[in-house]
């Protein structure tokens, strides 16, 4: 079980590298651009993380059976996405948090102003980058999925998933009475859950997957994702502010209900491996190798950062 355990981490630091390393070949040069904006840009994505977004989109795209490289641009434009919903959660006016990925957050070094720049800069960056997969397209086939992942890319960044639920988590801010399990639900599948869907759907639709394996693949992310946000939750109470890069006790802070304050540590807890047992089922009906994507599962579940 060590062993197995170890041999799981060293894989992840492996492909987190990888990633790192696509990441920086995606990365905005100034060229005409003011340089303070890439830096303020690179500053946020190159700070570390997980790297959760796009190594979901590799794991989904492989287990399907894709191989071409028109999966990279997606992989980068997700992380850029991701990193930009962060560097706009901590500014002032949103979730008001000074630290992140273990250094300042963009806006306390480089002002609110440029932090809200930067957040911009990142969201239209991340189109750029993605479109960047139509330059590898060789069949119409090829061109279809492009679209269509950039349509998912669309849809669950904005209003109807990543920004829709930040605007309900805002709205819902020093209200408690206003958050039932279910608002807490639709915030937490919106806020966290869309990303995450996103990530494992364009790794589907760009290796081919049916409609029917499309939505199962949707149902395991869903569940992925709420219980991801459900153990940040956890970790904003019990969490290690030096192991997480990120303050502890800023839900409370901001008056935010969270899964915890609402069901309470334990049931928190007991969700999170519920729901994850669920993914691991669905991933089970699944074509392809997922033994990795099991591995990240259980990983997520016991996670300290
Ligand atoms: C933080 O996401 C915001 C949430 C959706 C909970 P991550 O925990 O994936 O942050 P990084 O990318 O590792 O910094
Ligand atoms: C934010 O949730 C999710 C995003 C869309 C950025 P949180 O506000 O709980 O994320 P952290 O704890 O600051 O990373
Ligand atoms: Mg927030
Ligand atoms: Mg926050
Ligand atoms: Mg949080």
């Amino acid at each position: 079980m060590e062993n197995t355990n170890q041999s799981f981490k060293k894989n992840l630091e492996h492909r987190v590298a990888a990633i790192e390393s696509l990441l920086d070949k995606y990365l905005p040069v100034a060229g005409e651009a003011p340089s303070i904006i890439v830096e303020a840009m690179n500053y946020s994505v190159t700070a570390g993380g997980k790297r959760l977004r796009p190594m979901l989109i590799q794991e989904t795209y492989k287990m399907f059976g894709g191989q071409e490289s028109f999966v990279e641009p997606f992989m980068a434009a997700m992380e850029m996405i991701h990193t930009y919903s962060l560097v706009h959660d901590d500014l002032p006016a949103m979730d008001n948090d000074e630290y992140r990925r273990g250094r300042r957050t963009t806006w306390a070094v480089y002002g609110d102003a440029m932090g809200i720049l930067a957040g911009d800069g990142l969201l239209n960056y991340a189109f750029e980058t993605a479109m960047k997969a139509f330059e590898e397209c060789k069949t119409i086939e090829d061109y279809t999925k492009v679209r269509s992942a950039l349509e998912v890319l669309a849809h669950n960044a904005g209003i109807y998933g990543m920004i829709g639920g930040q605007v309900a988590d805002i709205e819902a801010e020093d209200k408690p009475e206003l958050v039932t399990e279910e608002r807490l639900q639709y915030i937490h599948t919106h806020k966290t859950g869309a990303l995450i869907e996103a990530s494992m759907l364009i790794g589907a639709i760009l290796a081919g997957a049916s409609k029917a394996e499309q939505e199962l693949v949707s149902k395991c992310a869903m569940d992925i994702g709420l219980a991801f946000q459900i153990q940040d939750d956890i970790l904003d109470v019990v969490g290690n502010s030096e192991e997480l890069g990120k303050p502890v006790g800023s839900d409370a802070a901001n008056g935010k209900q969270t899964y915890v304050t609402l069901k309470g540590f334990d049931r928190s807890v007991e969700d999170v491996e519920r729901l994850s047992d669920e993914a691991v089922e669905i991933l089970q009906k699944l074509p392809g190798d997922h033994a990795f994507m099991e591995s990240l599962i259980s990983y997520l579940i016991a996670r300290r950062s």
